[in-house]
């Protein structure tokens, strides 16, 4: 088995963290030992005088682990933009070395890691390297989280095209309703045609949930671990 998810999605704001958060604990509760990580996190408020990584925090209370944050999340920028660009107007730069060795130490110590990366794949860390880059260097396979509605066939589509231009491995597409909702047709015939057109299965279609529902997460978590 593989010991690690990467968690993409087809843009930001689509509900990686959430899952993300949920399904560590739905391993948990399998007897697993999960170790988070958010190599790079923009758009963080200041608190103290500190950048505060926020969804880091989210999936290390999720997983309930005590490791330092510096390796669970090795880049943070105040801005909200992509890494790249991000971390070129606050002077810093990103590399992949640190997020590699930071990953290598983290997962010898856990059972599986979920890594969550920051809008799509095709978001740049520094110079031309990308998200797709980095899954490929820590050679992870990827659940990519897609929106319910019109417009998701042409993003999900682009994202598993790019994806397997790359080599990658991609264990499924994730249908996640990160708000209540009216009726739309196409939230209905969405996952079959997805399914049909590019042969990766829909791993789940995940309700707008007003309370934490394990059971949902647990499914999810099953329908990954048997493609791992
Ligand atoms: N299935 C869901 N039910 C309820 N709220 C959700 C669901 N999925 C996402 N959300 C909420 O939607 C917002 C965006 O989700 P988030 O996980 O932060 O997206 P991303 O990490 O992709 O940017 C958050 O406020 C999150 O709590
Ligand atoms: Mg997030």
């Amino acid at each position: 088995m593989k010991k690690g998810i990467f968690m993409t999605g087809t843009d930001t704001g689509v509900g990686k963290t959430f899952l993300s958060a949920g399904l560590i604990s739905a391993l948990k509760e399998k007897g697993f030992s999960v170790c988070p990580m958010k190599p790079v996190e923009t758009g963080c408020k200041i608190l103290k005088g500190e950048l505060v990584p926020e969804d880091a925090l989210k999936l290390v209370k999720a997983a309930g682990v005590s490791e330092p944050l510096d390796l669970v999340n090795p880049y943070r920028f105040k801005h909200p933009l992509a890494p790249s660009v991000a971390a070129e107007l606050e002077g810093a730069k990103t590399g992949k070395r640190k997020i590699i060795a930071a990953y290598n130490k983290l997962s010898a110590g856990y059972d599986i890691m979920i890594v969550e990366g920051a809008g799509g794949i095709m978001v740049p860390i520094y110079n031309k390297y990308l998200y797709l880059d980095l899954i490929r260097d820590l050679a992870l396979p990827v659940v990519i989280i897609s929106r319910p509605g019109l417009g998701t066939i042409n993003h999900t589509l682009l994202t598993i095209e790019a994806a397997r231009n790359r080599g990658i491995d991609i264990t499924g597409v994730i249908i996640n309703y990160t708000a209540r909702h009216g009726k739309d047709i196409s939230m209905k015939t969405n996952p079959r045609v997805i399914e049909k057109l590019t042969g990766t299965p829909v791993l789940g279609v995940v309700p707008y949930m007003k309370n934490f529902r394990i059971k949902i997460f647990k499914d999810l978590a099953a329908g990954i671990l048997s493609r791992l």
